[in-house]
């Protein structure tokens, strides 16, 4: 009999997060479709769910380190794009809207005191907004945020492969509202944020990947965080959580609508420390 080799079953890993409370989130600036200043953020609210958040995250074995918000810097509660810490490198965020620049200095002084070996960008780029680590390689997005250049200048000071995806609909204009990492082999994804080439790149690499449909992305769904086993993703993302549960993978449904009000979710409100 001829034997295939087994799918490998979704095995969590425990993670260390890097996370900063909404104290100071509201949506005073707009830089992205999401953004409204006409719509007030309930300050309460946000606090509640980002708190449901790190209890979740804690639950399930993670270890959450927290970094204090800055009065003035209403977004710094996305602390996915206050850089990218990989294999002990932080290589820090520069980002494309001067109403973001200063955050990126808080997250370059808290790895400095915490061991990491920081890299100064010299390239616009917003953190693990648009860097993916999947196992040993880096997707990278560009076409709002990060530029192309950043993408050449990370593969440089990793020393990893770094694969550049184009995104195209400003709804998703960071890679981590486009694309989730649910393993070292598996990815998530919504074709219609990439432009072909990257469609075509993703299902080469990727044969296995999730598709996500457009409902879903636009619930983001895509917003994941995923320990390898336990997917803490949108609540109403539906079809998402049916596709998780059909593949093996224990979804974690959250609500951080209140977030949705910035663009930002899950994943955007985590940075991973690697
Ligand atoms: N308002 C923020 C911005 O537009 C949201 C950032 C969301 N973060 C993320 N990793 N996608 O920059």
């Amino acid at each position: 009999m001829l034997l295939t080799p087994e799918r490998t079953c979704p095995q969590a890993r425990t993670r260390r997060f890097l996370m900063v409370p909404p104290t100071e989130f509201t949506v005073n600036y707009e830089i992205n479709p999401w953004m409204d200043k006409r719509k007030p953020v309930d300050t309460e609210r946000a606090m509640a769910q980002w708190e449901a958040l790190v209890a979740a995250y804690r639950e399930h074995g993670h270890d959450v380190r927290l970094l204090e918000g800055m009065p003035g810097l209403p977004d710094m509660v996305f602390s996915a794009n206050g850089g990218l810490s990989v294999d002990g490198i932080f290589y820090t965020a520069l980002f494309t809207h001067p109403q973001r620049v200063a955050e990126a200095v808080w997250h370059a002084a808290w790895h400095q005191t915490h061991g990491s070996r920081v890299v100064q960008a010299t390239q616009i780029n917003e953190g693990e907004g648009d860097f993916a680590v999947v196992g040993e390689r880096i997707l990278a997005g560009h076409g709002f945020r990060t530029s192309l250049a950043a993408h050449a200048e990370l593969a440089d000071v990793t020393g990893r492969e770094v694969v550049s995806l184009r995104l195209v609909n400003p709804s998703f204009y960071h890679l981590d509202t486009a694309l989730t990492v649910l393993d070292e082999t598996t990815v998530a994804y919504y074709p219609g944020a990439f432009d072909a080439d990257s469609q075509e790149t993703l299902a080469r690499l990727y044969p296995t990947a999730i598709r996500v449909a457009e409902a879903d992305a636009h619930h983001f769904a895509l917003n994941s965080l995923s320990d390898g086993l336990h997917v803490f993703c949108a609540a109403d993302a539906a079809g998402f959580i049916d596709q998780l549960a059909e593949r093996g993978y224990a979804p974690v449904p959250l609500d951080l609508s209140e977030f949705r009000l910035a663009g930002g979710g899950i994943k955007c409100c985590t940075q991973e420390l690697r």
